[in-house]
């Protein structure tokens, strides 16, 4: 199988246009690439299509961008829910957390693409050679994880599967930075670096919420104070309660269920009431909808 360099690559496809997707397909188009945008719900398509939109023309309102840049990085842009037009040098898969989800879409794509085409997932939380067992080519799967807001986060985890190619590994590292990202290469565990570190942050501050010592806008405030960006409450509502709440399931099970690592009753109830943060207009804070 002859892996395409990542100086060669040209055409990108996202599947999923929800938070991270609809990110990362911005950061494609502005970075120089075809990009071909998919999800099997036409409305996230819609609200895809807008928000990228927007941030574009607050970027031409800041004179960051010239408006005909703009007009030239959406003329690079393709909204599709339809799965036949997912062909391309590199194909990212960002759509929900679930493993049989992936592993039924990359099957899928096997069968619309040439057997060179990179299939990189931005799991969170799910191990890539999980994902790759289940695949007829798992040495052209890698993870390519991505951070939140993507246009904005220069870190690019790129995760090395038990299967993965080293040319493919390679292709994409340098794929990222032509995104103008900023790569790390990582051995697959669960949670990888960045989700493994970060439970305890959410998982604590949920503790001490739910035994009502403080408030989740008291934790915020601290934790701001002291220096980090964003409060674990503020952070898990931009993330997706839902996203969240599953990464902290995937990693606690994958690590053998410790105690420490369980997920939190609190998340789980503001999750089944549907709050599922900045996306729904409400988890641990309200929101405009957009
Ligand atoms: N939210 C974050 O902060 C964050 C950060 C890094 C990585 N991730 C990972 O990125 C992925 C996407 O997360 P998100 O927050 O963007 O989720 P999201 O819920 O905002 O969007 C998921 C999208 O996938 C679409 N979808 C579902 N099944 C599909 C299918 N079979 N084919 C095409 N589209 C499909 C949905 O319609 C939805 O638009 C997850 O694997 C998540 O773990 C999330």
């Amino acid at each position: 199988m002859a892996i395409l360099p990542g100086n060669m690559i040209e055409s990108i496809c996202i599947c999923g246009a929800g938070t991270m997707g609809s990110g990362i397909a911005q950061v494609c188009a502005v970075a120089g690439f075809n990009t071909v945008l998919f999800d099997v719900n036409a409305a996230m398509l819609q609200r895809s299509e807008h928000s990228i939109r927007a941030g574009l023309d607050v970027l031409a309102g800041k004179g960051k961008v010239t408006v005909d840049e703009v007009a030239r990085i959406l003329s690079r842009l393709r909204f599709t829910p339809d799965i036949t037009e997912c062909r391309a040098d590199v194909v990212i898969e960002a759509i929900i957390e679930n493993e049989d989800e992936k592993v039924s879409l990359f099957n899928t794509l096997a069968g619309l693409n040439p057997p060179e085409t990179i299939f990189a997932t931005n799991t969170s939380s799910i191990p890539v050679s999980a994902i790759g067992a289940r695949l007829s080519n798992p040495s052209r799967l890698v993870g390519m994880h991505f951070f939140n807001p993507a246009p904005i986060l220069r870190l690019v985890e790129v995760v090395k599967g038990t299967d993965t190619a080293e040319a493919v590994v390679n292709s994409i590292y340098d794929l990222a930075i032509r995104l103008g990202k900023t790569p790390v290469i990582c051995n697959d565990s669960p949670g990888f670096i960045v989700n493994r570190v970060a439970r305890p942050y959410y998982l604590e501050a949920l503790k001490i919420v739910a035994s009502g010592i403080a408030t989740p806008a008291l934790v915020d405030q601290v934790m701001e104070a002291t220096g980090f960006k964003m409060g674990p409450f503020r952070l898990m509502d931009l993330i997706g309660m839902d996203v969240n709440y599953q990464v902290s399931t995937l990693v606690w099970d994958k690590l053998g269920r410790p105690p420490r690592l369980a997920p939190s009753d609190l998340q789980k109830q503001v999750l089944e009431s549907g709050k599922l943060g900045r996306k729904s207009g409400e988890g641990f804070y309200i929101y405009n909808k957009s």
